[in-house]
């Protein structure tokens, strides 16, 4: 659809930034806290680890100082569960819990709305030790968790998400999730660890509610607009099938709180079904998100299968990609889009995708959205005067915001953006020199330098963005 004029964005639109603790902050063994699973994975020795990553830790006032100059009206960052409670479970860390108070404290002291991620990927290493999410006992320690994160700070707090993209977590358990090597029946394992994470999701959205009556809680999946390779219906139901799974499994049973039936059906042919109970499912229909935050990087293609021969070309060629966690080649094969460009780390660019990822979330589940993560990965170069002319990140942020009001003028219920990432961190598993942020950090993979900060040109651009309510793409 094309307009003559398109809707503004809405006056108070939430113009935020993302990190997450165990990126940013480093301190990974100070003052009390405990590892994680982050700290006790092995990383590629050529790249960067998380003990220190940005120092945001240690230098938390400098860096909301410059996002209050950046004029941003929101901050995501999450809770290290591990530095509230060491063990995951057991005594609270007063010295983890008065971190969260300062930092709190500073970003409202800067008028900035605190959004807060209660897991983003960094399990408690005592609890993986114990099971991780395969144990039920792990439900009742993220709700207990949780609890105490809205006791702590729901003074201060209005916006809270639950679990950072779970479903990155279950579709590549083995890469940012909880999955340890070398277990038998990994799918298995991971749909049972799926459930009890939406247990423990339910929980604490009951528990926000019950404590919190004025605050606000959803999930943070990471959704992908997902296109048949071809016009032939086989490819419409593998484009289908992998949306069902990859998608919509996870929102359905937040919002709905059931299983979908391709997701259900497919878990059932491959011997996947967790084990499930009819309090449970009651207990996931209690749990009700008050809108839907997601993290939006690319699209995905899929076919049913491959072309056998030149005449069926046109399905493209089998791809391995970002966005394609977990492929089943008997439900979908991701391959190549030809009408789309790749960035540095050969993710594709679409932002006409977000678009239609804005619209599908919306018309499905009928709930308020926020964007909480997108972003370009890059290797950002420091120039003279200490200068980042990182131009490629401005196209793709100003691309990528002009479809979202597009998706606003389209009818969306859109009420904040949040790019990944507003200051440079380590990236999940290709070290700090994928960068992402409005703010460069000083440091190399192994060389820390001086972590000094610099503006990079995107955070003079998103500053005058934002200023203009959206207005100076
Ligand atoms: C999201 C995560 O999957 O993508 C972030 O929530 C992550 O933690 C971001 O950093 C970008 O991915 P990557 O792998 O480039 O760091």
């Amino acid at each position: 659809m094309h307009y003559q004029t398109l809707a503004p964005f809405p006056p108070g639109f939430l113009w935020g930034a993302s990190t997450s603790a165990y990126q940013a902050e480093g301190a990974w063994n100070e003052d009390g806290k405990g590892p994680s699973v982050i700290d006790r994975a092995v990383f590629p020795p050529e790249l960067s680890d998380f003990t220190v990553a940005s120092d945001h830790y240690h230098r938390f006032a400098g860096d909301i100082a410059l996002f209050a100059e950046l004029g941003l009206k929101t901050y995501r960052f999450s809770i290290a569960w591990s530095r509230l409670y060491p063990e995951g479970d057991g005594a609270l860390n007063p010295e983890g819990a008065a971190f969260y108070h300062r930092l709190i404290d500073e970003i409202r002291r800067h008028g900035i709305e605190p959004l807060v991620t209660l897991y983003h990927f960094d399990l408690p290493w005592a609890l993986q030790q114990r099971g991780g999410w395969s144990d039920p006992r792990t439900i009742g320690a993220f709700e207990r968790f949780a609890r105490t994160a809205f006791k702590l700070y729901g003074d201060r707090v209005n916006y809270w998400l639950t679990i950072n993209e779970q479903n990155m977590m279950i579709l590549k358990g083995d890469v940012i999730g909880t999955l340890p090597p070398g277990t038998p029946d990994p799918q298995r394992t991971l749909y049972q660890q799926n459930h009890h994470m939406m247990l423990a999701q339910a929980r604490a959205m009951i528990a926000c509610h019950e404590l919190l009556p004025a605050a606000k809680i959803g999930p943070a999946p990471n959704i992908s607009c997902v296109y048949p390779a071809t016009s032939r219906p086989e490819d419409a139901v593998a484009a289908n099938n992998y949306a069902s799974i990859r998608n919509w499994l996870y929102l359905d049973l937040a919002c709905h709180g059931r299983y979908n039936a391709v997701a259900w059906s497919f878990m059932a042919e491959k011997g996947f079904l967790p084990h499930i109970t009819a309090d449970e499912m009651s207990l996931l229909a209690q749990g009700r998100p008050d809108f839907i935050a997601f993290n939006y990087y690319a699209s995905t293609t899929v076919a049913a299968d491959l072309p056998l021969d030149n005449h069926s070309a046109g399905r493209g060629r089998e791809i391995e990609d970002r966005q394609l966690p977990g492929m089943d080649r008997s439900v979908y094969i991701g391959v190549d889009n030809p009408h789309l460009e790749h960035n540095q780390f050969g993710w594709y660019l679409d932002p006409v995708g977000f678009r239609v990822t804005c619209r599908e979330i919306y018309e499905r589940y009928h709930l308020p959205l926020i964007v909480t993560e997108n972003g370009l990965g890059a290797f950002d170069t420091l120039e003279a005067g200490n200068k980042v002319h990182d131009d490629e990140r401005i196209r793709y942020l100003s691309d990528h915001i002009r479809q979202l009001q597009l998706a606003i003028t389209d009818g969306v219920r859109l009420f904040g953006y949040c790019p990944w990432s507003a200051i440079d961190l380590v990236s999940t598993h290709q070290g700090i020199g994928k960068r992402y942020g409005f703010v460069y950090v000083n440091r190399d993979e192994r060389d820390l330098k001086d972590l000094a900060r610099f503006r990079k040109k995107s955070f003079f651009w998103y500053q005058r963005l934002i200023k203009s309510n959206g207005r100076r793409l």
